[in-house]
């Protein structure tokens, strides 16, 4: 089935001059980029995008990390794009992320893990509608 699940190359994958590779990642595993924009994040927008994560102990690292420079935030589409995202992105602590994943490749921590994506379709359209509107989704498939 067709998916859209939404990413965001964090500020350690930014200054490190990494968008382009990325974005080329995904491409090569066959995830459209419906749409993409660069964004610097305020607090109260990364501390609403990380509500679900509001008790846990490293919640202000998190926002404080997350609003310390530009992030690249976009709209991917494709065949199971939620796993497939999540398969190429690999796991949160980039110490065991698969061979060949983002994270496994690119990532410095748990913190500074380079990219997110979306953990459901759910989330997916959540997070996409809270940084896109409708009318910035200009390259979807037909
Ligand atoms: P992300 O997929 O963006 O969603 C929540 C983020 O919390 C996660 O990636 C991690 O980068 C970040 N994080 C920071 N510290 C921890 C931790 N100790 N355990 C899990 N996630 C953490």
């Amino acid at each position: 089935i067709m998916e859209r699940t939404f990413s965001i190359i964090k500020p350690d994958g930014v200054k490190r001059n990494l968008i382009g590779k990325i974005l080329s990642k995904m491409e090569s595993a066959d995830l459209k980029i419906v749409s993409t924009k660069m964004i610097h994040m305020s607090r109260r927008e990364a501390e609403q995008f990380y509500s679900v994560h509001s008790a846990r102990p490293f919640f202000g690292e998190l926002c404080d990390y997350m609003t310390s420079g530009p992030v690249v935030v976009s709209v991917l589409e494709g065949k199971n794009a939620v796993v497939a995202y999540r398969e190429l992105m690999g796991a949160t602590d980039p110490a065991k992320a698969a061979k060949g994943t983002i994270r496994a490749e690119f990532g410095l921590s748990i913190g500074e893990n380079t990219v997110h994506g979306s953990d459901s379709l759910e989330n997916a359209a959540i997070e996409v509608a809270y940084f896109f509107s409708g009318t910035e989704l200009v390259n979807a498939a037909k």
